[in-house]
């Protein structure tokens, strides 16, 4: 068989960090132990049912079963709107200043490609989500990194970073509530984001995958609540988490209607929109009873204190996440995130990622995802107990 050899293009993309330890949980997985994998970001909780159905009556509209029109339905970007105005008073135009997305993922990466010559600069939190990073190297762009240190709530310091680096920014990737390390951010930080973006002429992507998490009654902030932030940025809003769809592939931008337009044109030549069922069902999520986002949002909470309180009983100082479904814990003296992470696996077959994947500054800490019930994760604790692990 003749191997052909990949574009330039396809070699540049980074290497995918968390493939070993995939392999290593299907090894263990294979010896027949009782792994509790708290290291992806998969929501383990079904799509709420009304909007299953909403899918099922939609599939036999014969309308449907014809290519879908390529920016999107109507009916959804409708939907899209009035979401962001009960959600958080933001107006938007259904026409200019939304793109309906197979998922965030892929708007993340597509939006680099959209705005990025070779050699641009984009500026990236360090740690954070990886696919930031292949959008910029499929655009052969080049990368600013932010740290995002808890003393400073894992938020971008923008008065250290050098006047220079942000002058030839063109873009800037957030997410909060943030992956991987949990932290929230309020209007005033977004307020000033506007003004550094404006003064440096960046534009802002705001990932808001984790849009509906927050706890203690705190609502996650919308980037676009910030005045003028529309001027200099667009948010990207996933299903996946908000509504448990992460099969279903849906997300959109919300925004700028100069970047809406950009990523509508790419996807002009990369595809026909999503299948118009979907699109009708996540209309029917987004305007629909939220009583289910309620509930998630309880059982998150309650996975928390579940999990927090036990670590705190066995000595692991970690603090409670604000938003997210995530934990961002600190690894125990004398080990780097690796090294801990790769203990839990093989001793206690629990798997958790190690935050140095995520960049840099995620050196120290590993990411637990609360998504397994209580008592599992009562039980991942339990086991880590049992390694007398030295937390102080
Ligand atoms: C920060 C962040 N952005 C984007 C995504 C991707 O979301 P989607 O399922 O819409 O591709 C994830 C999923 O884990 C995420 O954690």
């Amino acid at each position: 068989m003749r191997n052909f050899e990949f574009s330039d293009t396809l070699k540049r993309l980074p290497e995918q960090f968390f493939a070993n330890l995939v392999l290593k949980v299907q090894a263990l997985k294979k010896q027949g132990h009782d792994v509790i994998n708290l290291g992806q970001g998969n929501p383990d909780l079904p799509t709420p049912q009304h909007v299953v159905e909403e899918l099922k009556n939609s599939a036999d509209n014969p309308n449907f079963h014809k290519y879908s029109p390529f920016r999107g339905q109507r009916f959804l970007k409708e939907a899209i709107a009035e979401f962001y105005k009960r959600e958080y008073n933001v107006d938007i135009d259904p026409e200019t200043e939304v793109a309906v997305m197979f998922g965030a993922k892929t708007g993340l990466v597509e939006v680099s490609q959209c705005l990025l010559n070779p050699g641009d600069y984009s500026l990236l939190p360090d740690p954070g989500y990886p696919d930031y990073m292949s959008g910029i190297a499929l655009a052969n762009a080049e990368t600013t990194l932010m740290p995002l240190r808890e003393e400073n709530d894992f938020l971008p310091d923008y008065q250290e970073m050098d006047e220079s680096a942000l002058d030839r920014a063109k873009l800037m990737f957030l997410n909060y509530p943030n992956n991987p390390t949990a932290g929230i951010a309020n209007k005033a930080f977004f307020d000033e984001t506007v003004e550094v973006a404006k003064k440096h002429n960046i534009c802002v992507i705001h990932d808001f995958a984790y849009g509906a998490i927050g706890f203690d009654g705190e609502k996650p902030q919308s980037f676009l609540s910030s005045e003028g932030a529309k001027d200099i940025g667009v948010e990207i809003y996933t299903m996946s988490k908000t509504y448990n769809m992460a099969g279903w592939r849906v997300a959109f931008a919300v925004g700028n209607p100069s970047v809406i337009e950009s990523i509508n044109l790419i996807q002009d030549h990369l595809y026909v929109s999503l299948f118009s069922g979907i699109q009708q069902a996540a209309a029917k999520a987004l305007t629909g009873d939220q009583a289910c986002v309620d509930e998630l949002v309880a059982t998150y909470e309650g996975r928390r204190h579940a999990f927090i309180s036990s670590c705190h009983e066995i000595g692991w100082k970690v603090s409670a996440p604000k938003g997210s479904f995530f934990v961002w814990a600190p690894v125990a003296k004398g080990f780097t995130s690796e090294e801990f992470a790769n203990l839990l696996l093989e001793k206690a077959h629990v798997v958790v990622a190690p935050g140095n994947g995520f960049g840099e500054y995620g050196e120290g800490y590993v990411r637990i995802g609360l998504l397994d019930s209580e008592e599992r994760l009562r039980e991942a604790v339990e086991r880590i107990s049992k390694l007398e692990i030295d937390f102080k």
